[in-house]
């Protein structure tokens, strides 16, 4: 596939989106076409589960490697029956409480499901969205859809059409752009092929809410998720998790500038990005900062393009403006981003686990006190 296409952006409406447009993007999906639409958490890049020509347009739109699997979105559970070879008790627990929603199960792979889903691995991902119109473009097709996340390989994931417009213009027919996201950090991945349950990628579904039904939940691998500055050698390819589940890669989420992570008390890590802000600024930097609302008025004076993540108390408010945060101060052309940690509980573990990505697994330790 070439990248000569004109890329057609269509609002529809996120509550009732109008039937001629999900019919127009139901249309080209079944013509092998792709799609980006919006979900809950980001914007996805659709194509039929079941038409491999169509799967590999995904892979060279994003320039995505074939060794990372794919999600098959569904709009009912019967549509199960179509991808995996059995549903185990925990799945239909697990699904009556938090399906549609931000939810991704690991099941044993269906014989029809085509590998470029995924990756040869014996296992399928699988989720039911909540957002109207990604049910609404489900049930139109009549067919599950894959769709990884509407970015670029590497780039942090789209949580409005003008994000997927950014990463994708020339290389997709068509965008459906229903606004926002709600969650705006990607769905929970939580692996039901494991000895016990465990989550590979924290997401919209905290670990404390996955615990209110399955009490022996996994956490993810403490080692993907945290690596201080010194241990700078060990890179992303040798992360034997990588094999396991390859978008757990700690590089994945690379910001296209480098970004500094703060950890320690709110007043700690406060002072510490602002005396590193003002000395880069002084060396004529750009600094970009990515801070919580209760921080902004000490970084009036520095110099800095600051951003505001919202209410550090707030963990939804800050996943939802998260990746917005880092594209404009991409956008805003800074050298580089200085960003503070959030606690970890509810959603704030998949706010954690983006950001370490972003910052390549490294954090600045600045005390506690
Ligand atoms: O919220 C979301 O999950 C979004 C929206 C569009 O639904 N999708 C998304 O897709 O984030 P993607 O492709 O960017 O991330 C899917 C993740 C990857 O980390 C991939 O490695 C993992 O799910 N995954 C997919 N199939 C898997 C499998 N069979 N076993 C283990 N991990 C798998
Ligand atoms: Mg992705």
């Amino acid at each position: 596939m070439s990248y000569q296409t004109q890329t057609e952006v269509v609002r529809v409406d996120a509550l009732r989106p109008e039937p001629s447009i999900i019919d127009y993007a139901a249309g080209l999906l079944r013509a092998a076409n792709i799609v980006a639409f919006p979900t809950e958490t980001v914007y996805g890049l659709g194509a039929d589960v079941f038409q491999p020509a169509a799967l590999e347009r995904i892979f060279v739109a994003k320039e995505r490697p074939h060794s990372d699997p794919l999600i098959a979105h569904i709009a009912d559970e019967a549509s199960l029956e179509l991808l995996t070879t059995a549903i185990p008790e925990q799945a239909k627990r697990l699904a009556s409480v938090f399906w549609p929603g931000p939810l991704t199960l690991i099941l044993p792979r269906g014989p029809r499901v085509p590998h470029l889903v995924t990756a040869g691995l014996e296992t399928v991902a699988v989720r039911m969205p909540r957002h109207p119109v990604a049910l609404a473009l489900i049930r139109a097709l009549g067919s599950p859809i894959a769709a990884p996340s509407a970015n670029r390989f590497m780039h942090v994931s789209p949580t409005s059409a003008q994000h997927v417009l950014a990463d994708l213009a020339g290389r997709i027919p068509l965008i459906l752009d229903g606004g926002p996201c709600e969650v705006g950090v990607e769905s929970t991945v939580l692996d039901l092929c494991a000895e016990r349950p465990t989550i590979l990628r924290p997401g919209g579904v905290s670990l404390e809410a996955l615990r209110t039904v399955i009490a022996d939940v996994q956490p993810p691998d403490p080692s993907l998720r945290y690596r201080k500055a010194a241990d700078t050698a060990n890179p992303a390819e040798d992360d034997p998790a990588a094999h396991h589940s390859p978008g757990q890669m700690l590089t994945h989420y690379t910001p296209a500038v480098p970004l500094l992570l703060y950890d320690g008390s709110a007043e700690s890590m406060r002072s510490a990005m602002l005396a590193e802000a003002r000395w880069r600024h002084l060396q004529r930097e750009r600094v970009g900062v990515l801070l919580a609302d209760e921080d902004v008025a000490a970084f009036q004076q520095s110099g800095a393009i600051v951003y505001s993540l919202g209410n550090s108390a707030n963990p939804a408010q800050i996943a939802s403006s998260l990746f917005k945060g880092l594209r404009t101060l991409e956008d805003a052309r800074v050298q580089v981003i200085l960003c503070r940690l959030f606690d970890d509980r509810g959603l704030g573990l998949a706010i954690r686990d983006r950001l370490l990505k972003a910052a390549g697994g490294q954090v600045i330790e600045c005390g506690r006190q």
